[in-house]
């Protein structure tokens, strides 16, 4: 999976290049916009948000205003207020950095069970497999779960985390996604 990855990632605004260090203000901010929306939709907007505010400081910093004036178009108002707090929030009770465990990310406003998980591994290298709609698809199809959605869900996050590894646990995350995304599709997935 890794070698695969290395190969064919999909290039995304929010990714280090290979050797470059990760920013966990960038993924943060990437899945928070991801939540609910398509990566294509998102490249945009994480583009100019990071051309706004390059730090979460700056973020924190900015009025409420200006920052849902720029999620316009993204849905959900609810998500731009928690992002706006939640940058708040690392500057005043964390000094600005970013928390590095699932339970102290989940303590922050907009930051869910999954999100606390997608950035623990992104972001640091957690080894954790953050359940998303592609890593489900993808574990269901590796271990053949049958089970419908809600109910298998236990189940498949369980099976999920033997993904999980010392070897990169943030790029095996997004080799899953990209897999699911690019590959082991919904519909017609290139299983050749
Ligand atoms: N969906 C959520 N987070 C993602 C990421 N880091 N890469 C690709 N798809 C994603």
């Amino acid at each position: 999976l890794l070698d695969w990855y290395d190969g064919h990632a999909r290039v995304l605004p929010w990714r280090a290049p290979p050797g470059a260090a990760v920013d966990p203000y960038r993924v943060w901010l990437s899945e928070i916009m991801l939540q609910q929306t398509t990566v294509q939709v998102v490249k945009a907007y994480f583009e100019k948000f990071v051309h706004l505010w390059p730090t979460v400081e700056a973020l924190a910093a900015a009025p409420l205003d200006d920052v849902l004036k720029a999620w316009a178009g993204l849905g959900y108002y609810a998500r731009a207020r928690n992002l706006h707090a939640c940058a708040g929030a690392v500057v005043g009770r964390f000094g600005g950095r970013f928390p590095e465990t699932e339970a102290e990310l989940r303590t922050l406003p907009g930051i869910g069970p999954y999100t606390a998980a997608a950035i623990a591994a992104i972001a640091f290298d957690f080894p954790i497999v953050p359940l998303d709609g592609n890593i489900e698809r993808v574990t269901a199809r590796v271990f053949a779960i049958e089970d419908p959605l809600p109910g298998s869900k236990p189940l498949l996050r369980d099976k999920a985390q033997a993904f999980a590894g010392k070897d990169r646990p943030g790029c095996v995350a997004q080799a899953l996604m990209d897999l699911g995304a690019t590959v082991c599709t919904p519909k017609n997935p290139a299983c050749a």
